[in-house]
C-alpha cells in the first residue's frame, strides 16, 4: 500500500500536534508527514491518500501557507485521489465561521477532481455556521477545538482515523 501523505504546516504548532498523533495512529510505515511550507506540485502527485490539516484564521479564511498554494492545487489533476481534511477553529470567538478553512478547502479539492472523505458528525459542537456544515448533521472533515474543547481533542482524533481507515 502506497503511503498517506499528512500535509500541514511544521511551523503551526497546535496543528503539527494533531498531525503527529494522526501519524502515529495510522503508523509511521503507513503515513508521512510534509511540510506544506515546501511542498510542490510533485510533492502532492506523489500520494493517491493525502490528509490537510488547515486551521481557520482571519475570520473564516484559511491561513496564508495554504492560501498561496491554492492556485496551484487548483491545476493538480486530483481525479482518483482521496482527500481528508482537518483542521482547528474555535466556535466561541468565532462561532459565524466556525472551521469555515476545512469547507474550504474540501470545496477546492473536490472541484480539483478529489474524493473528500473523513466526514464528521456536529454533533458536541456549538456554533452558528460554519463554511464545513454540510447541512446534514455533518462537517466534511475534523475540526478540533483547542480554545473550548481541549479534551475532546485525542477521541476526537481517534474516533477519526478509525473510521479513516476504513475509507482509505
Ligand atoms: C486572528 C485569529 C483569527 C481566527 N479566526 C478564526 C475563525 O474565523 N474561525 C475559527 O473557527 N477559528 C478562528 N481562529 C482560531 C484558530 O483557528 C485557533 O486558535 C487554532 O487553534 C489555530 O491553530 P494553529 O495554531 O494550528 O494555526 C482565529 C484565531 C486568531 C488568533
Amino acid at each position: 500500500m502506497k503511503k498517506i501523505g499528512v500535509f500541514y504546516s511544521f511551523r503551526s504548532i497546535k496543528t503539527a500536534k494533531i498531525a503527529d498523533i494522526i501519524v502515529e495512529k495510522f503508523g509511521k510505515d503507513k503515513a508521512v508527514a510534509v511540510d506544506v511550507d515546501h511542498a510542490w506540485e510533485k510533492d502532492f502527485l506523489a500520494y493517491d491518500k493525502l490528509i490537510f490539516g488547515v486551521p481557520t484564521w482571519f475570520d473564516g479564511e484559511l491561513p496564508s501557507y495554504w492560501d498561496e498554494l491554492i492556485p496551484m492545487l487548483e491545476d493538480i489533476d486530483f481525479k482518483g485521489k482521496k482527500v481528508a481534511v482537518f483542521g482547528n477553529g474555535n466556535q466561541k470567538d468565532y462561532g459565524e465561521n466556525f472551521g469555515d478553512a476545512v469547507g474550504i478547502m474540501a470545496e477546492i479539492i473536490k472541484s480539483a477532481g478529489a474524493e473528500v472523505i473523513g466526514f464528521t458528525s456536529t454533533e458536541g459542537y456549538s456554533f452558528e455556521s460554519s463554511k464545513a456544515d454540510m447541512g446534514n448533521e455533518q462537517f466534511c472533515g475534523l475540526i478540533l477545538d483547542f480554545e473550548n474543547q481541549i479534551k475532546l481533542n485525542l477521541p476526537r482524533i481517534e474516533q477519526w482515523v478509525d473510521h479513516l481507515k476504513r475509507e482509505i
